[in-house]
């Protein structure tokens, strides 16, 4: 089975009662305000590693190549030229996050045998497909990652305690749950129930990873899934499906109440939102950085699509002829499939996420 199929599935109708305070609340401007008090008691956190938990927006390899069209042309055309195992043209979210710490980008978990020196920049323990529980993906789930973690620091002389003071930890949830969750059978009315159930899972995670002794972890704010262009193709990308982004907005609201009081409890800020919600959707609406002319034409439309609505990028029939478009210019989109931004667009978000990544240092 391909993994680009199995990430795809639709949301299919839930509505959910959120309060206008309780979406305030959620927004990023008061996660940062609650924040900067404790800037004080922490000088200048500069992270040498980088262990990286979750999914396709985080991967950079560790996918089966038999399984995820992310080792088909043409993905990877950008960057590094051809098929490496990422889910977009290019660069993803980590490589970003290593370029902001002046690092290089970890190598996957997959490959450690043949990393070298190139294992001092930390691993990438993150699967496409994958969530905090069993989704549709036969990969890795998050618990098994931080496993594979574990061990690494049990057995290996690879990575010492002095090494995870000085390291950080990106764990990125993009909402296979939440497919898995619908394709199970998963009802509406059901729905605000089960995101309590990720949320909290992924709540126990960030502690087990802070409880291995590394020092921060950024954790990602749930993107505005109804943006994506699964759902907007539905309205021929003109505009974002707003019953998705409100259930998306219940499961960041959570998050930043877990993270609030995991860090209360170890009184050190040692857990970040890197708030996708918030970068997505400025760049989204055209107000990404100008003069880095990070803007996009058609914001909602993937540069790479099946020719039908049974194909995906990436696919070929049997005598190997494409079964998907390419637009011209993957620069000037900032979707490069249904679900996943170019490298472009990631840079577009990465721009507009740098005062929330200077937390991390703080
Ligand atoms: C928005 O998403 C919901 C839930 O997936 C779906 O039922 C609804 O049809 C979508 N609305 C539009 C306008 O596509
Ligand atoms: C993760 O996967 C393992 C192995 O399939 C399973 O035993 C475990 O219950 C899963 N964890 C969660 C939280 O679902
Ligand atoms: C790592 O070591 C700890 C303590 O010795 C043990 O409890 C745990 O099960 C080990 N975990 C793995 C994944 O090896
Ligand atoms: C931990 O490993 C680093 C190399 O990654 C080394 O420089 C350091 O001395 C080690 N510390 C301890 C306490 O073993
Ligand atoms: C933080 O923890 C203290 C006790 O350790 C508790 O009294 C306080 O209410 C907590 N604050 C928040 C915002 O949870
Ligand atoms: C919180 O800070 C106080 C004072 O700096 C310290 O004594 C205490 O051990 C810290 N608590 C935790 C859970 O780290
Ligand atoms: C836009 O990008 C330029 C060049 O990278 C940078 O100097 C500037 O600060 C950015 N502006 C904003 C508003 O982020």
């Amino acid at each position: 089975m391909e993994l680009q199929k199995l990430i795809f599935p639709f949301f299919t109708l839930f509505s959910l009662l959120i309060t206008e305070h309780q979406l305030v609340q959620g927004s990023s401007h008061h996660h940062h305000h609650h924040h900067r008090r404790h800037h004080h008691q922490l000088n200048g956190f500069r992270p040498t590693k980088l262990f990286v938990f979750g999914d396709s927006y985080a991967d950079t390899g560790n996918n089966k190549k038999s399984e995820a069209n992310s080792w088909k042309i043409p993905y990877g055309i950008t960057f590094p030229g051809k098929p490496a195992g990422r889910f977009s043209d290019g660069r993803v979210l980590t490589d970003f996050i290593a370029k902001f710490l002046g690092m290089k980008s970890p190598i996957p978990y997959q490959w450690r045998k043949y990393g070298g020196k190139k294992l001092r920049n930390g691993m990438n323990f993150a699967y496409g497909g994958t969530g905090v529980f069993k989704t549709l993906s036969l990969d890795p789930n998050m618990t098994i990652q931080i496993d594979f973690f574990q061990k690494l620091i049990n057995d290996s002389t690879i990575y010492n305690k002095t090494d995870l003071q000085t390291s950080l930890a990106l764990v990125a949830l993009s909402g296979n749950d939440y497919n898995a969750y619908y394709a199970n059978g998963g009802t509406a009315q059901g729905l605000q129930n089960f995101i309590t159930l990720v949320v909290n899972q992924l709540e126990l995670n960030l502690k087990r990873i802070k409880g291995l002794g590394v020092k921060k972890v950024a954790v990602t704010a749930l993107q505005p899934l109804g943006c994506l262009p699964r759902s907007t193709i539905h309205s021929s990308f003109q505009q974002c499906n707003s019953t998705e982004n409100t259930a998306v907005a219940f499961h960041n609201l959570l998050l930043q109440q877990a993270v609030a009081k995991l860090n209360n409890e170890s009184n050190d800020s040692a857990i970040v939102i890197v708030d996708l919600y918030s970068s997505f959707t400025t760049v989204l609406q055209n107000q990404g950085n100008q003069t880095e002319s990070s803007t996009f034409e058609r914001p909602l439309k993937a540069c790479c699509m099946g020719t039908s609505t049974d194909h995906y990028c990436g696919d070929e029939d049997e005598k190997g002829e494409k079964m998907y478009t390419v637009c011209n210019d993957p620069k000037s989109a900032f979707f490069w499939d249904l679900v996943h931004p170019t490298q472009a667009g990631w840079r577009a978000v990465y721009l507009a996420l740098q005062a929330n990544l200077e937390q991390i240092l703080n």
